[in-house]
């Protein structure tokens, strides 16, 4: 039997605790799969005495995650601590710096250093493995570096973050508001205490940059993600949306524009039919558009911590199945001193169809008003819908645009705000084509 691989384990949460269990609970098979055993030779975490769940007595203990990185006898760096600077971003350098291969969940440590990091192991001739960094136990990073070798991606898009779309999924299903949605994925354990990483699309984003260096060969820069969150997604957005043959998705989209690579993460109509729609609760998805390929859409559990240690568990295994001496493939699918600088390709160039949702004095001339808008901005409608006056004297009316710009549509519903007809902010909503 050859050696076994020697794993050091820092962070022992949810994920680091789940795959510290699925190491010990599944010996067998992993040896029989890797061809050697994988042995947790060294942990740390803060908290010494908390109970993990597994029999860590035989691991090296170290306070300090970037001591375990450098003084540990160990193969296998596995950073599972979290956050985009201190001691995830430490240790992980500190691992690297030593020729040592290294696994990590970490989207947002790769999201802001990802190249940086890429370029050390890649100079180090080690791996960086990040399976579980985006959409958690679904293999998209293996399936775009590796399975999709030859295809040149035009599009890639997710639900991305499970509180995100549990939240609309119980909105869409009970009729209840966003609010209490949030509450009840709080009390179940879906969404943090302050949940503002979540909703407000930054979760989404980190990922989606990740995705796009994949797709595009270009460096990652999540500075340059249009973000919008959930919270402003209301009843009557989902009402009409369901009325109109739509579904509301948060969805993080990285395409291949004519003015530049567009990334772009806001809550999304897609048609009821497609297959992203039917995508429930907590779940996340990935679909992928290739010249080769066509459309291919994965999907599965984001989050969590068995789901999130199999993909871990899985890079693990692919580093004890490398041969040594074996040139490891780019981190990113391009080398890393490759990834491309890109032209970013602006908001307002954004091209697609539109939800506009409009609440209005329920006087004379408001219908035409809009009407004109939206022509003076070369806007054609695919239809309009206009809700009969409340007892407040104010009515609703729903506009679907057929392809139009960003630009077009701001300056639309800039006029009808200065027209003084609206009694609230306009709703807008992009439509996303899906299959
Ligand atoms: N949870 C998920 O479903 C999920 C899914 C995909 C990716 N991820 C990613 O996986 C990573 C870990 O997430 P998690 O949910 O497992 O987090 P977590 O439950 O908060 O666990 C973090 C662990 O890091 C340890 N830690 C914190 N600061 C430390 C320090 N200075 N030195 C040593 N250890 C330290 C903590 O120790 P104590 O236990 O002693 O406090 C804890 O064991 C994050 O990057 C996250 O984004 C998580």
């Amino acid at each position: 039997m050859a050696e076994a691989l020697r794993v050091g384990i820092a962070g022992l949460g949810t994920v680091g605790a789940s795959v510290a269990r699925v190491l010990a609970h599944k010996t067998a098979e992993l040896t029989r799969q890797c061809g050697r055993p994988i042995e947790v030779a060294a942990v740390s975490a803060r908290s010494r005495g908390k109970d993990r769940q597994v029999d860590l007595s035989a691991a090296a203990w170290f306070d300090d995650p970037v001591a375990l990185a450098e003084q540990a006898d160990i193969d296998v760096f596995v950073e599972l601590i979290g956050g985009d600077e201190g001691p995830a971003l430490a240790s992980v350098k500190a691992a690297l710096a030593r020729g040592r291969h290294v696994v990590t969940a970490n989207k947002a440590l790769l999201s802001r250093h990802g190249v940086a990091l890429a370029e050390m192991a890649e100079q180090k001739g080690v791996l960086l493995n990040y399976e579980a960094a985006v959409a958690g136990g679904i293999p998209v990073i293996k399936t775009m570096r590796e399975a999709l070798a030859g295809n040149s991606v035009t599009r890639v898009f997710g639900i991305l973050n499970g509180t995100c779309n549990y939240i609309l999924t119980r909105m869409e299903a009970e009729g209840i508001s966003f609010d209490d949605c949030l509450k009840d994925a709080q009390r179940l354990g879906y969404a943090e205490a302050d949940p503002t990483f979540d909703i407000e699309g930054h979760d989404t984003a980190h990922k989606l940059s990740i995705l796009t260096a994949l797709a595009f060969g270009t460096r990652i820069s999540a500075g340059d993600i249009y973000m919008e969150g959930i919270s402003n997604i209301s009843q009557a957005d989902i009402r009409a949306a369901a009325e109109l043959g739509y579904r509301i998705k948060l969805l993080g989209v990285a395409q291949r524009t004519e003015s530049g690579i567009e990334q772009r993460v806001h809550p999304t109509m897609v048609p009821t039919a497609s297959v992203i729609a039917q995508v429930h609760g907590v779940t996340n998805a990935v679909a992928i558009e290739t010249d080769i390929l066509g459309e291919l859409l994965l999907s599965g559990p984001g989050a969590g911590g068995n789901a999130t240690a199999s993909a871990v568990v899985g890079d693990i295994a692919d580093i004890a199945k490398s041969r040594p001496g074996f040139q490891h493939g780019p981190v990113f699918g391009w080398p890393a001193k490759q990834l491309k600088p890109y032209k970013r390709a602006l908001m307002r160039s954004h091209a697609g169809g539109y939800f506009i949702r409009l609440t209005v004095l329920d006087r004379t001339g408001v219908f035409a008003a809009i009407a004109k808008r939206m022509a003076d901005n070369d806007i054609s409608l695919e239809s309009i819908v206009q809700h009969s006056a409340g007892a407040d004297g104010q009515k609703t009316v729903i506009l679907v645009t057929h392809e139009t710009t960003e630009a077009a549509v701001r300056k639309a519903t800039d006029g009808i705000t200065k027209d003084g007809h609206l009694t609230d902010k306009p709703q807008v909503i992009r439509i996303e084509r899906a299959g």
